[in-house]
């Protein structure tokens, strides 16, 4: 077993030429899973997922469709015995804009220094990828040690409207001992680290009407309520001086930090100043009473995403916008309920509306913060990969971001996920110039080697 251990590390190392040329086929599908003009993209990415799961000769591949983008399964069952790990992935990407301040094309990977830039190096498909090239050394090198089923969707970062449905249909098909799910990141090239805490989710657009059609801002300005103004009024009302959330019940189910948990954050080894850095404000700014870690991974928040109103063009107009629209969304903890939040948002906006304008709210995604449980024995084995790989233990985090499949994994199929993946604070992700540090990117690989050897009874 340890010969093909180091046999498959060894064929990582003879193929990483190989291995890099393969992900940046991936990385130039462009499968933007938010706008419909790149719904072929979605689905060449899914073919060619499929396709590469048929090269390692997975049994049962295939491709099903769904309300929006397909679902890719593979498996392969041959080691009686030993565990069944089902394996996620996301295959499709956020949007590019502002696609001006991309240095190179979203879609055109290129390796500069050490990194690779392309929308997905980082989120997902670099990581998705290291699961698949791990399990090809071992296939290569005498067979995969442990039974695996992969499950790759293409609509996580619209918030997965579709898998929940999708995994409750077919229990039998995804039934295993625990899931992994790469879709994460370390806290430093430094700082292996499994993430066992996720924020949820619910995000909303909301939109105010005032004058049935623009006006002039003189000769009407003073008599009508401008929605412009009356958003922002609202939008200000949402939170209150110590930075807390000032919707109706918001915070009545958010379950407290022991002070084990706040020790545990304090030993994290990031602190403000690197948040300082990472993020290029000038001071931070949040809920009063807790350290940055704490905030990101433990307690709720209310932005606004996106904003829209009146004259943006060049130079001045002078106009009362007909409406305006904003993108709301808060990031949830353990037990908020995204449907009770989304009832908070209306009784806010029934108190606190003014009665010279109208409101329109959507509800357009929404899923539960999770807590996954470190005791599992998959998260063991792949602590012990990270260590072996970078010498170091690693470190447990609650990550501030959302995969609401490891929710629905939780409630669905009653299993646990290994949340591990090798992006890094300042790859950029959602953003313009994502990346992905390459020398990180194959220790990855060499870490789910390592990973499914040490699953093998
Ligand atoms: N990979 C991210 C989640 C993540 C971010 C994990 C940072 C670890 C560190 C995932 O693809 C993502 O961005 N999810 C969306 C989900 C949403 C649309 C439901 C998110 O968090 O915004
Ligand atoms: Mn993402």
């Amino acid at each position: 077993m340890n010969d093909q251990r180091e046999n498959a590390l060894q064929y990582a190392r003879n193929n990483k030429e190989i291995f890099l040329s393969t992900y940046k086929e991936i990385l130039s599908i462009p499968s933007i899973s938010t706008e419909k003009a790149h719904k072929p993209d979605i689905q060449r990415a899914a073919e060619w997922l499929s396709a590469q799961l048929g090269t390692l000769g997975m049994q049962k591949v295939q491709i099903f469709p769904t309300a929006l983008s397909p679902i890719v399964y593979g498996e392969s069952l041959g080691v009686p015995g030993a565990p069944t790990v089902l394996v996620y992935g996301h295959y499709d990407v956020q949007p590019v804009d502002p696609i001006e301040l991309w240095k190179t094309g979203p879609f055109e990977p290129t390796v500069i220094g050490e990194d690779i830039f392309a929308r997905g190096a980082s989120d997902m498909k670099g990581q998705a990828l290291i699961t698949l090239k791990a399990a090809e050394a071992l296939i290569q090198t005498g067979g995969l040690p442990i039974n695996i089923k992969w499950l790759f969707e293409g609509e996580e970062e619209v918030g997965s409207p579709n898998l929940a449905a999708f995994i409750a249909s077919h229990t039998e098909m995804l039934a295993c001992d625990f899931a992994v799910n790469p879709d994460s990141g370390m806290m430093g090239r430094e700082f292996p680290t499994i993430t066992y805490g996720l924020r949820g989710l619910a995000y909303f657009e909301l939109r105010v009407f005032g004058p049935a059609h623009d006006l002039h801002s003189g000769m009407f300005g003073g008599v009508v309520h401008n929605p412009a103004n009356a958003l922002a009024e609202l939008i200000a009302g949402m939170h209150d001086a110590t930075g807390r959330v000032n919707l109706p019940g918001f915070y009545n189910t958010v379950r407290a930090l022991s002070q084990e948990e706040h020790e545990e954050f304090a030993r994290l080894p990031v602190n403000e100043s690197d948040y300082i850095e990472q993020t290029g404000v000038p001071a931070l700014h949040g809920e009063t009473g807790f350290t940055a870690n704490e905030l990101t991974g433990a307690r709720p928040t209310l932005d606004v995403n996106g904003l829209f109103s009146g004259f943006i063009g060049e130079g001045s107009k002078t106009v009362i916008p007909a409406w305006a629209m904003a993108k709301l969304s808060m990031r949830l903890v353990p037990d908020q309920d995204p449907q009770k939040v989304h009832k908070e948002l209306l009784r806010y906006l029934e108190q606190n509306a003014p009665k010279d304008i109208r409101w329109e709210l959507k509800a357009l995604a929404g899923n539960p913060a999770s807590i996954s449980d470190r005791k599992n024995p998959g998260v063991q084995a792949m602590a012990k990969a990270l260590e072996t790989v970078w010498g170091v233990q690693p470190y447990f985090k609650r990550e501030g971001g959302s995969i609401p499949v490891v929710g629905d994994m939780q409630r669905l199929l009653g299993v646990e996920s290994v949340i591990c993946g090798f992006g890094l604070p300042d790859d950029n992700v959602h953003a313009p110039n994502e990346k992905q540090n390459l020398p990180t990117w194959y220790h990855g690989i060499d870490a789910y080697i390592n990973f499914f050897v040490n699953l093998k009874p």
